[in-house]
């Protein structure tokens, strides 16, 4: 992480202290009430649980510190993405979105986005850098894609979405705002499912999404308040204690996926690894350019779908999961969600064990420890 990163992430650390008041508490008090003592509504703080409640206000300000950006909180990645969405194809009506991203993007934007007479155009992210986006199409973009781990270039693809009248949504999910800003290289909107890394404990779903545009913050707090999508309280004082150790759990989630993918990319039984931090990766370069940290996401190929089944079994520190970004190394064969990748082909998702042992586990799991 880059030192403005790790000052923002010091600073996201102590946002509550400067409005302390001697003897309150430390971390923020969780406060689920729905309703507010309103003898009348000038000049109340909170009205309304719907409107906004005090837990998301402190989550949502360590989201803006680390965004450096107005943020609004959401009860899932796919609400801050559908809000986000529904946000801006009012007037607009083309929408480009990655082939080859988070598949529940795509259904949402053919089975719903269509249906409001949006033209839903899928292209893969590899391409999305020359593709055509006249028309003031929104483009939604996903990098490092999940789960293929292709990358595109944000600042390129937000200078030629400008130029052309549109709009450039990123979802985040697979790098946080600690290792990519897309805000900073010019993308309108930011999405994320905080439900991955920042929560980190495998317990809550969360989302957010962030951008310095006045206007489109207060069209998607207006979703927000209209639509009903309000996140739960408990859910954001999880995420407020998951974002205080988010920086060190990426440290070591990352130092570890390079070593791991270093000695699998090395081992004869695995092909077509991908992973941004490996030079011989085709996103490499622009991962460097653009991504203060290569990840904790790793993709490769085993022979077949069983496999990579009987791999996922065997190895005792691969819990078997459909997410990521957790504390524990997590795997899943993604075929069986009807990804566009082979029937052998695995995410992992490297937790914090110590590497090691975790190394081990997973050599000794593919039956010929390289
Ligand atoms: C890249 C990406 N975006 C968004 C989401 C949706 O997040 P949630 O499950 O919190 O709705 C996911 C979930 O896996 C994801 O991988």
């Amino acid at each position: 992480m880059q030192d403005q990163g790790k000052a923002r992430f010091a600073k996201m650390l102590h946002h509550r202290a400067e409005k302390l008041k001697k003897g309150e508490p430390v971390a923020p008090p969780l406060i689920s009430a729905t309703t507010y003592h309103l003898p009348e509504v000038e000049g109340a703080s909170h009205v309304y649980g719907r409107m906004a409640m005090p837990t998301w206000e402190a989550v949502e300000a360590q989201l803006g510190i680390l965004e450096d950006a107005p943020c609004v909180a959401f009860p899932s990645g796919m609400a801050a993405i559908s809000a986000a969405l529904m946000a801006v194809l009012t007037d607009r009506k083309r929408l480009i979105i990655p082939s080859d991203g988070y598949y529940v993007t795509r259904v949402f934007s053919a089975e719903i986005l269509a249906a409001y007479g949006v033209e839903v155009i899928e292209v893969p992210t590899a391409e999305i850098a020359t593709a055509d986006v006249s028309g003031g199409a929104v483009v939604f973009i996903e990098t490092p894609s999940n789960p293929g781990l292709e990358c595109c270039d944000i600042a390129l693809i937000a200078q030629r979405v400008r130029t052309a009248g549109g709009l450039l949504i990123v979802d985040n999910t697979t790098m946080t705002p600690l290792l990519q800003r897309p805000l900073d290289l010019g993308a309108d909107m930011v999405v994320a499912a905080d439900t991955k890394a920042p929560g980190g404990h495998s317990d809550i779903l969360f989302g957010h999404v962030a951008t310095r545009d006045v206007e489109l913050a207060a069209r998607v707090r207006n979703w927000r308040k209209l639509s009903g999508a309000v996140p739960g309280a408990f859910e954001a004082w999880l995420l407020h204690r998951g974002l205080e150790t988010l920086e060190v759990r990426l440290e070591r989630m990352c130092a570890s996926a390079q070593v791991i993918a270093e000695r699998l990319a090395a081992h004869p039984g695995v092909t077509n690894l991908r992973f941004p931090g490996l030079a011989s990766d085709p996103s490499h370069e622009i991962a460097s350019r653009q991504m203060s940290g290569y990840g904790f996401l790793i993709g490769f190929e085993l022979p077949s779908g069983a496999a990579a089944e009987a791999f996922l079994a065997a190895c005792p520190f691969i819990t078997q999961t459909t997410s990521f970004g957790g504390t524990h190394t997590a795997g899943e064969r993604r075929a069986r969600w009807g990804d566009p990748v082979s029937e052998g082909f695995i995410r992992l998702s490297i937790g914090v064990e110590p590497v090691e042992p975790l190394w081990n586990a997973i050599a000794e799991a593919l039956g010929n420890p390289g």
